[in-house]
């Protein structure tokens, strides 16, 4: 008997780390993956551009929660998803990082009594503000094995009283996907597209809602991108929340350079290239840690300060002048990256098969 696996995605960052689990898990006779889409994200260049470039299969099931309030998501999945559950009774729940999907999923397959595994475990921000980390600490409870990126994250769920046996250092599957795809990715043409020079321009991305959802903040923001492309040329691929943010609010920018949000590959080449990135996601330290490209992180806080200690990422805040002065020195002076992150080295995924392997049986 095969160890029948559903794993969840719902948002673009789950799909890159999903990818190479799927990948991994297809080669092996052990595993039987059932992928169920809830549907959190949805627009093409959101959801399918990454299914098709990434080779992710199409999913078995797709829930279609589409857009809405935490609540109204979270509950849409467990809705939705308990009915595919009970019905599938699967040995083993799989998720991945810490979208509301993420949390949903766990918590649907806990109160099923079917066991759960969480890829990307023990990340904290260790700020309850941000709705990821309530995710976070929601699914890592709820866990029966957790899969850490880094070693804070073991050092977190041991903290939280999270029993030694359920958890390993796996080391990063987002890095494997990276590692996969580095070169297929630098043979797109985004660079020449944009009228950009290999090495001189910076890449900016703003999602989070303490930075795209008040309207002022984020005018302050963009015209500090704007500020800052007088030294270099800036690309910024424009979130849909943040599209929304700034049409709502009349938002006009010059000097800088917007794009759609752009599919992965594309994205690797653009940030694999660049002089510096500008962000406050969450993956794009860690990628640019691998990259060994220079990286300021717009928030107060990070969930992966493996990332400042071994890599390129700086912390700057979110004050828009201080962010400009730092991006402004960092041109002057590139951090340097020390060695990459202990298992952040492709292979990821496979050790997380082989813990699932030899702990639910099959074969
Ligand atoms: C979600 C995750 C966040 C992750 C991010 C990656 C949560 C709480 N947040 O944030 O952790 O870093 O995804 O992108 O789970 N929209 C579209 N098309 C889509 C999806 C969304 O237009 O396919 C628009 C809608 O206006 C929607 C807004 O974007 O209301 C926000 O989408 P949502 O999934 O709620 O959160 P994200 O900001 O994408």
């Amino acid at each position: 008997m095969k160890i029948q696996i559903s794993a969840i995605v719902g948002a673009r960052p789950n799909f890159v780390k999903m990818a190479s689990i799927l990948e991994e898990a297809g080669r092996r006779s052990a595993f039987q993956c059932r992928l169920i889409h809830t549907g959190q994200h949805y627009s093409p260049e959101m959801s399918a551009a990454f299914f098709d470039e990434l080779g992710i299969p199409a999913p078995d099931v797709n829930l279609e929660i589409g857009s809405g309030s935490h609540t109204a998501q979270t509950a849409g999945v467990m809705l939705r998803l308990e009915t595919e559950l009970n019905e599938r009774r699967p040995d083993l729940v799989l998720v991945v990082g810490d979208v509301n999907s993420t949390m949903a999923a766990a918590l649907v397959a806990s109160k099923l009594g079917i066991p759960v595994a969480h890829v990307e475990a023990g990340l904290r921000s260790f700020d309850r503000r941000m709705p990821e980390e309530t995710n976070r600490l929601v699914t890592d409870v709820l866990s029966d094995y957790l899969f850490a990126s880094e070693p804070s994250g073991v050092r977190n769920l041991l903290n939280e009283g999270i029993p030694q046996e359920r958890i390993f250092l796996a080391g990063n599957v987002m890095i494997d996907t990276l590692m996969r795809f580095r070169d297929k990715a630098a043979q797109t043409g985004v660079i020449e597209r944009l009228g950009l020079q290999s090495g001189d321009y910076a890449v900016a991305t703003l999602h989070r809602p303490s930075n795209v959802d008040g309207v002022e903040h984020l005018a302050c923001m963009v015209s500090m991108l704007a500020e800052l492309s007088r030294h270099l040329p800036v690309v910024f691929p424009v979130h849909p929340r943040t599209r929304e943010r700034m049409e709502r609010a009349g938002l006009t920018v010059s000097g800088l350079i917007l794009t759609e949000p752009l599919g992965y590959l594309e994205f690797l080449r653009l940030i694999s290239e660049a002089r510096l990135v500008l962000t406050d996601s969450g993956g794009i330290q860690e990628e640019t840690t691998i990259l060994q490209v220079a990286c300021l992180t717009m928030r107060e806080n990070t969930e992966r300060p493996i990332t400042i200690e071994q890599g390129t990422n700086r912390l700057v805040g979110t004050d828009p002048q201080k962010i400009l002065r730092a991006a402004l020195a960092t041109l002057d002076a590139p951090p340097r990256s020390l060695a990459p992150p202990e298992l952040w080295d492709g292979r990821a995924s496979g050790r997380i098969l082989d813990i699932l392997e030899r702990s639910l049986g099959g074969g």
